[in-house]
């Protein structure tokens, strides 16, 4: 048995654009020059097969029912789940890009029932903390590579952000409200002051799932 301190599960969250890659790929270096044991991952995890089913539909080559989409994203995660666990039980941070609450609010905002977006993703594992960069989403439009893929629609993006407000609402207690407009060095210095105790907190801490 592993008698060791665990690691810390982080998730960046955000509309399209929002800047949460550069964001938790820059955590992720720092930690680790900080001497922490790192793993980097992001959903959806395109390399497995439901990935490259996900990967066809949101580049327009397939087109598949809202709760099919649905599913196949929650099952991108469901096949993920040993492996983060076994990491975060091993010690290893792990920093994710995307996970369960874009399952919800992509969906949700296309009119599927909140709940019922949220009932395939109970029983995976929580995370510690979720760093929400909240965007203004004309300020998005003018990032790079706006709108090549299915969801890179400014109205759409608005009803993303809705409802991943809606779900901070419910979650602000490890939920991390971050203002995606600021400089990106102003949002490092937030993330990285926010993560330490996060780490910390997390060492002390049983795993937990989303209920
Ligand atoms: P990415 O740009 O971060 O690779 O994500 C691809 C798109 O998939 C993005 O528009 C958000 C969307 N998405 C969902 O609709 N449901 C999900 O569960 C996840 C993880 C992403």
């Amino acid at each position: 048995m592993h008698v060791g301190k665990r690691g810390a599960f982080i998730v960046f969250e955000g509309c399209d654009r929002s800047g949460k890659t550069t964001q938790s790929r820059h955590l992720s270096s720092v930690l680790t020059s900080k001497g922490v044991d790192i793993k980097q991952i992001n959903f959806p995890d395109r390399t497995t097969t439901i990935g490259g089913m996900i990967n066809a539909y949101l580049t327009n080559t397939q087109d598949l029912k809202d709760e099919v989409i649905h599913l196949l994203f929650s099952a991108n995660r469901w096949e993920c789940v040993d492996s983060i666990k076994k990491d975060l039980l091993a010690g290893t941070t792990v920093i994710c890009d995307r996970y369960s609450y874009s399952g919800a609010a992509y969906s949700a905002a296309k009119g599927v029932d909140f709940d019922w977006c949220c009932a395939p993703d109970r029983g995976l594992l929580e995370p510690d903390a979720v760093f929400y960069l909240k965007a203004n989403l004309d300020e998005l439009t003018s990032r790079g590579s706006y709108g090549e893929e299915r969801y890179e629609k400014l109205d759409f993006q608005r009803k993303v952000g809705e409802q991943f407000d809606r779900l901070y609402a419910q979650r602000s207690s490890y939920w991390h409200l971050l203002d995606a407009s600021k400089s990106l060095q102003e949002l490092q210095d937030q993330i990285a002051a926010v993560a330490d105790g996060v780490l910390q907190q997390a060492a002390e801490q049983p795993l937990s799932t989303i209920k």
